[in-house]
């Protein structure tokens, strides 16, 4: 049975599959002192571009924005694989992909895959939504070979400031006692990353990836309407929450009427014994 956190996932992916891959794909990020187009960019450098066979999965895959990154490579014996348990994602990622990679509709707690079947893991932004993730790297473990690579972008505290202030403290308010807390909590702090991967993985490498953007308040609600809080408000108090959020945050625009807009990412990458 579905619990109530992957409820609430599916029903949102329902309602706007395809936002995440929206808001992230063309966010530009800055990674080790180096600008990529997108945070998608900085996770597909973890796949080899000269290894050949390589069975590659997507965990999470949602709308299959990173596996049409890595097919667009036509790299010779590149194996695409994308699990993702919501079935409307995957329409998208199957519409988008036509054929290049083998989408499946599954858990990643129980992935019908074989056992030492994968070379590399990928997941951008979804690995810390998964409930208590023990069970989930246990099963990334059993179907990675030894040796081979997990690489996910997970959520990290951003930067302080004005917009995301404003933001939790109006969504706080309105939240009644049901808010759900999305995920494992360990992933919100290095050490909690650190100790989830300390026994039974390799080489752990964690870095942050950071974007900066400035943009208009009218923008940043725009913004967290795609994201998961606002969708936990009542579609009825969604109107009063964006007005008190943008009478808070009007103060803190520059003469140009925009807002600084920082966000931070992890970047965490480990392999099997
Ligand atoms: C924020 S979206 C990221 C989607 C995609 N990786 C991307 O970045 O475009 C999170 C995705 O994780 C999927 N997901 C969350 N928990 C999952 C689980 N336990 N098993 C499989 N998929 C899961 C959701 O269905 C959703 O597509």
């Amino acid at each position: 049975m579905r619990s109530p956190a992957e409820q609430f996932l599916i029903d949102f992916h329902a309602t706007l599959p395809g936002a995440t891959a929206e808001a992230f794909g063309t966010l530009p990020v800055q990674f080790r002192g180096q600008s990529f187009a997108s945070s998608y960019a900085v996770l597909a450098t973890a796949v080899p571009t000269d290894r050949s066979p390589l069975a590659v999965l997507d965990l999470a895959c949602g709308s299959g924005f990173l596996l049409s990154l890595l097919a667009a490579r036509r790299q010779p014996g590149l194996e695409l694989i994308g699990v993702d348990m919501s079935a409307d994602e995957l329409r998208l990622a199957a519409a988008d992909l036509d054929g290049q990679a083998r989408l499946i509709e599954a858990r990643a707690q129980h992935l019908p895959l074989a056992a030492q079947s994968i070379d590399t893991v990928v997941c951008h932004l979804a690995l810390m939504l998964m409930g208590d993730a023990d069970p989930v790297l246990a099963e990334l473990r059993r179907v990675l070979k030894p040796g081979g690579t997990l690489a996910a972008v997970v959520g990290a505290p951003n930067p302080p400031s004005a917009a995301f202030d404003a933001y939790i403290r109006v969504i706080n308010a309105h939240a009644s006692g049901s808010f759900l807390r999305l995920g494992d909590a360990r992933f919100r702090k290095e050490e909690g990353v650190r100790a989830m991967f300390a026994a039974q993985w390799h080489g752990l490498e964690l870095d942050e990836i950071r974007s900066h953007r400035r943009l208009t308040p009218d923008e940043t609600w725009a913004w967290f309407m795609r994201m998961y809080d606002i969708h936990q408000i009542g579609e009825d108090q969604r109107d009063e929450v964006r007005r008190e959020y943008l009478s808070s945050v009007a103060a803190h625009c520059d003469a140009d009427g925009r807002l600084e807009f920082p966000q931070a990412f992890r970047f965490v990458r480990a392999q099997t014994a």
